[in-house]
C-alpha cells in the first residue's frame, strides 16, 4: 500500500503515518517527489527506511519478505540489511540501497526525506 504524504511544515522530518499502520514484519511504501521510500517493521518492533529499490535491478523492496533484519528482494532474493542498505551473504558488495532516517514520536513515524 502507498501512503499519500501530508503537507507538513517541517523541512527534515516527514510524518507518515502511525507505527500500527505497518504490518509487522512487514512495510508500507510512501511516495515521494525523490522517488518511493519503504518503511518496514521487524518483528522486534524496529522501523527502518530504505529507498524502494534494491540494489541488483531495482526490484520493490517493500515487497519483500522481512525477515530479523533484513527484507529478501521479491524479484531475484537477495537479502538487503534493514540497517545498512546492503546485500547480505554471497551479494555482499555488490551495491547498496540508501538509508533514510527514522524517528518515533508518540507512536508516529517521520523519515528524513532528502534528495
Ligand atoms: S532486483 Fe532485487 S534481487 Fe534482483
Amino acid at each position: 500500500m502507498t501512503l499519500a504524504l501530508p503537507i507538513t511544515s517541517d523541512p527534515y522530518w516527514t510524518e507518515v503515518g502511525d507505527i500500527q499502520d505497518i504490518p509487522l514484519r512487514g512495510a508500507r511504501r510512501v511516495a515521494t517527489p525523490n522517488g518511493d521510500v519503504a518503511v518496514f517493521r521487524t518483528g522486534d518492533d524496529l522501523i527502518f527506511a530504505l529507498r524502494d529499490e534494491c540494489p541488483h535491478r531495482k526490484g520493490p523492496l517493500s515487497q519483500g519478505m522481512v525477515s530479523g533484519h533484513a527484507v529478501a528482494c521479491p524479484l531475484h532474493s537477495w537479502m538487503i540489511d534493514l540497517r545498512t542498505g546492503q546485500p547480505l551473504g554471497a551479494d555482499a558488495g555488490k551495491g547498496c540501497t540508501p538509508r533514510a532516517p527514522v524517528l518515533i514520536k508518540a507512536g508516529r513515524v517521520f523519515v528524513a526525506l532528502s534528495d
